[in-house]
């Protein structure tokens, strides 16, 4: 296995954690480099399509501090995805399956309709991802694609949205 982004000099691999046959990638060192992130992440993105984005949708827990940085960064406003039970209602719901269990996510349904940005830490068997365009388009979003750092593809097929990644786990 090949992987040629210097970001995987920063990242550590845990393998069997949290279960047995996981490979856990913790991103958490990036932290320390945030600028270069932040840098990364607007890069992984088409020319120009950053101006087109009005709102950055994050999922938690790992996607608010993701999300956050390229927030402070660009100015673009924040919706959050919340496990269940986080948010007040007027709530949408979904439930999806992890690559380690089940889990459900809640979007406030009163926030301004905008066209967003799904902004993830990692992309692995895609439920999240694709859990979070649901609930945006039930709440009135228009989903312009997803953004993450670090794309699992050998965990997913077609997640059914433009998916922009900084580093994979293949090249
Ligand atoms: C992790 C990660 C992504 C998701 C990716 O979240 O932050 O959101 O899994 O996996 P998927 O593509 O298979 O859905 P998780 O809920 O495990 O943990 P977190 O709360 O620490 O972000």
């Amino acid at each position: 296995m090949k992987h040629s982004h210097p970001f995987w000099q920063i990242i550590r691999t845990v393998p069997n954690f949290p279960k047995a046959d996981i490979d856990f990638y913790d991103i958490t060192p990036l932290l320390w480099h945030v600028d270069e992130l932040i840098n990364e992440l607007l890069n992984a993105l088409p020319d120009g399509m950053i101006d087109e984005v009005e709102c950055l949708a994050t999922t938690e827990a790992r996607g608010f501090v993701i999300g956050s940085l390229l927030s402070g960064r660009t100015g673009k406003p924040l919706l959050l995805i919340r496990k269940a039970g986080k948010l007040p209602p007027p709530v949408h719901r979904q439930s999806y399956d992890l690559e380690y269990g089940t889990d459900t996510l809640e979007i406030k349904a009163d926030a301004p309709k905008s066209k967003v940005l799904l902004v993830d830490d990692v992309l692995a068997t895609g439920g999240t991802l694709k859990a979070s365009k649901l609930l945006c388009e039930q709440a009135g979003h228009e989903v312009l694609g997803a953004l993450v750092l670090l794309d699992l593809p050998k965990l997913h097929s077609d997640i059914g949205m433009d998916t922009y990644a900084v580093m994979n786990d293949v090249d």
